[in-house]
């Protein structure tokens, strides 16, 4: 390093607030600081302008009818189609030759569909699937990976007003019965198998795996093929080869139906206190403006531009800013099915130089692994095309914001760093790139027209620098409408913990513990349910735990997360043998097996301890914060309340030898 180069390094290391460069401003989307006042004046008309980015079929009368609260309804009275959005209307803009999706698959092959390409794509799978009897209003369930059929199954069910429920291919062939039992979902596409890190993985007989736990009749199965030659794979008598169905709609023609706009687009299951996940219902209308409003305002997205969200279309993030939301604005997004290091750790920057990716937008915990593998591995690229780096899914730590800054956005780029979830359909906490400061590790203030505070655990607003809840005291257009079939777990879920005895007002509560300081800026904290963040995928402790309660041979057990340098948070098991049994390395496969099984290798625990306890209070309630603090090498606080204070040293000696 230079005398030049370390002064620099100090200086990025004490600043503390960062401004967006001049050049970036001079060409943003939004730009004005009244934007601020004018949505807080205009609420709720002032969703218009996110309504506004979308072609209505009929236009709407209301904006909101609050009505029914919680249940809080936008746009009513509109019709509108989300393909036709994303797709139709670019196409009737002259841009049916503009790059709509860029993929790369892991051995380097690529494939780009343009407006045009994937219209017609879409069309035709909308076709094969009315021809397999999918009505408007029934579920279709996608268990697929990146790849490009996937955005094109998601874009044919919205066409035809088929609900969609994706599920994340990572997940067990029991996470996917799950899901499509709770959703009565009777169609299913899927594929053959996929690579990671160069090995062709078989996903179809983990599909075949969960059909069985299916609970109803389930109609013709659809599979691509990705995987050709590379894995044989024999269909079933109600398997249909996707190419094979497509080939005979090419061409095809299926008009866009007009859906209301509080009609169900899709249903994303998502991980909850209690052990069953909550399938999150987001509507055509009020999510897809959300999506639009927050890409153009936040992710700054133009249509000529190239962007690239390095998450995964399994989960949120993929559905608002994969796909939703950059198509909804006529961009051209990436795609990539595999890992990030593969077969270097160059992978991602030699896309970014390649496809002179403008925008690139992704999680945390990946940013701690370029920071880990070091800068030589960006600096073999040329990455001057990137003009807004943004993040999302856990907390950033400062020192990776700013190595994200420097090394990645060559101090020229802004950094977002955007809070939301499943529920709120898109972003919510951040900064508006062509307007404020931003600080490092802090998500920044609630976008206009966004009702979010700090608050105690009585509701009231906390001072600056105090810790306290996140809470959202008014509605926005993207937020759930409800969780599937299950209205009531919905308010006690999200609403009753902060409003109102006989609720004049209704405040949303996402579950995350969070600071304010004197401008405004929050800074998230991290869940204060049982929900881990592990790699910025959620999962519920308790589903973890039945997986492990579920093995023969234990008796009890406790999850929580541990504190893990790259992941953000790791999974912790521990469990009581039952009396028979040893804790040995049997018993331990057997565990991990069980959390394979039911959820899959995203939740596959660092450690599992065994032990005859588990710390609890005296009024018998485990003691999970301690076990945390085990997990994460903290200092143990005072012990001495406990009924059993003795296995905490045994547990504590057991998790530092390993
Ligand atoms: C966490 C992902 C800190 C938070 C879009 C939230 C964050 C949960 C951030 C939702 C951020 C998300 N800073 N924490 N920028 N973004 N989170 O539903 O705890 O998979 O409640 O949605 O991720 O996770 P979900």
């Amino acid at each position: 390093m230079t005398q030049d180069e370390a002064s620099l390094e100090a200086r990025l290391e004490e600043q503390e607030a960062f401004d967006p460069p001049e050049s970036f401003v001079e060409q943003a989307n939004v730009t004005d600081p009244g934007i601020y006042e004018e949505f807080e004046e205009n609420w709720p008309d002032c969703w218009e302008r996110a309504a506004d980015l979308l072609s209505w079929e009929e236009s709407y009368d209301t904006v909101l009818d609050d009505s029914n609260e919680p249940f809080y309804e936008w746009f009513t009275g509109g019709e509108l189609n989300a393909s036709y959005n994303c797709l139709d209307r670019h196409v009737a803009d002259g841009a049916s030759d503009r790059t709509a999706i860029k993929w790369e698959g892991e051995p380097g092959e690529t494939r780009t569909y343009t407006y045009g390409d994937l219209l017609a794509e879409v069309e035709a799978f909308a076709a094969t699937l009315r021809d397999l009897g999918v009505e408007e209003d029934d579920v279709v369930t996608l268990y697929m990976p990146m790849i490009p059929e996937l955005p094109i199954a998601m874009l044919a069910c919205a066409r035809i007003g088929a609900p969609h429920s994706v599920v994340f291919a990572g997940f067990s062939a029991d996470a996917l019965a799950t899901r499509m039992n709770s959703a009565d979902s009777e169609y299913l596409v899927t594929c053959d198998g996929y690579y990671r890190r160069g090995d062709a993985l078989d996903h179809l007989s983990k599909a075949n795996e969960g059909l069985e736990g299916v609970d109803h009749e389930v109609s013709d199965v659809v599979v691509v093929d990705r995987l050709g030659d590379e894995l044989e794979h024999s269909l079933s008598e109600n398997q249909r080869d996707y190419d094979e169905l497509v080939a005979e709609n090419e061409g095809a023609s299926v008009e866009p139906v007009a859906r209301d706009a509080e009609d169900m687009l899709f249903l994303m299951y998502t991980s909850g206190t209690t052990g069953k996940p909550k399938g999150v219902k987001h509507t055509t209308g009020g999510y897809l403006a959300y999506a639009a409003w927050t890409s153009h305002s936040v992710l700054d997205l133009k249509p000529e531009d190239t962007y690239w969200c390095a998450a995964d279309i399994g989960w949120i993030t993929g559905h608002s800013y994969i796909v939703y939301g950059p198509l909804a604005l006529g961009t051209s997004t990436v795609m990539y099915e595999g890992t990030p290091d593969y077969p270097d750790k160059d992978r991602l920057w030699e896309i970014v130089e390649r496809e002179e990716v403008d925008v690139f937008y992704t999680a945390p915990t990946a940013i701690r692994a370029f920071m880990k593998w070091g800068e030589k591995y960006p600096e073999q690229h040329d990455l001057s095309s990137l003009r807004l780096l943004g993040t999302v899914g856990e907390p950033i730590n400062p020192r990776a914001w700013k190595w994200y800054y420097k090394h990645i956005g060559g101090e020229e780029c802004p950094i977002v760093d955007t809070w939301w979830q499943t529920e709120t359909g898109g972003m919510m906490i951040t900064t508006l790139p062509g307007i404020n400061t931003m600080k490092p590790g802090t998500a920044g203030p609630p976008l206009p027209g966004i009702g979010a505070q700090v608050v105690d655990a009585e509701g009231a607003e906390v001072g600056a620098g105090q810790a306290g809840y996140v809470t959202v005291n008014k509605p926005w257009p993207g937020m759930l409408r409800t969780l599937y079939n299950n209205d009531e777990r919905f308010i006690s879920e999200y609403w009753e913990e902060y409003s109102d005895e006989g609720a004049d007002e209704w405040v949303y509560f996402p579950e995350d513990g969070a600071k304010i300081d004197d401008d405004g800026y929050i800074t998230i904290l991290g869940r204060v349910d049982d929900v881990i963040n592990v790699s910025g995928h959620r999962l519920g402790t308790m589903e973890i735990e039945s997986a492990v309660v579920g093995v023969e041979g234990i008796a009890e057990a406790a999850v929580v997360g541990g504190d893990h340098e790259v992941k953000g948070e790791a999974v912790y098991v521990y469990a009581i043998p039952e009396d028979g049994y040893d804790g040995d390395a049997d018993l331990e496969e057997r565990a991990v097996q069980g959390i394979l099984d039911s959820i899959g290798p995203i939740a596959k625990p660092e450690e599992v301890i065994f032990t005859p306890e588990l710390p609890k209070t005296r009024s018998g309630k485990i003691m999970r914060r301690l076990l945390e603090d085990i997990a994460s090498g903290n200092e143990l606080g005072n012990t001495s309340t406990l009924r059993n204070p003795d296995v905490v040293d045994d547990i504590a000696d057991q998790v530092d030898s390993s």
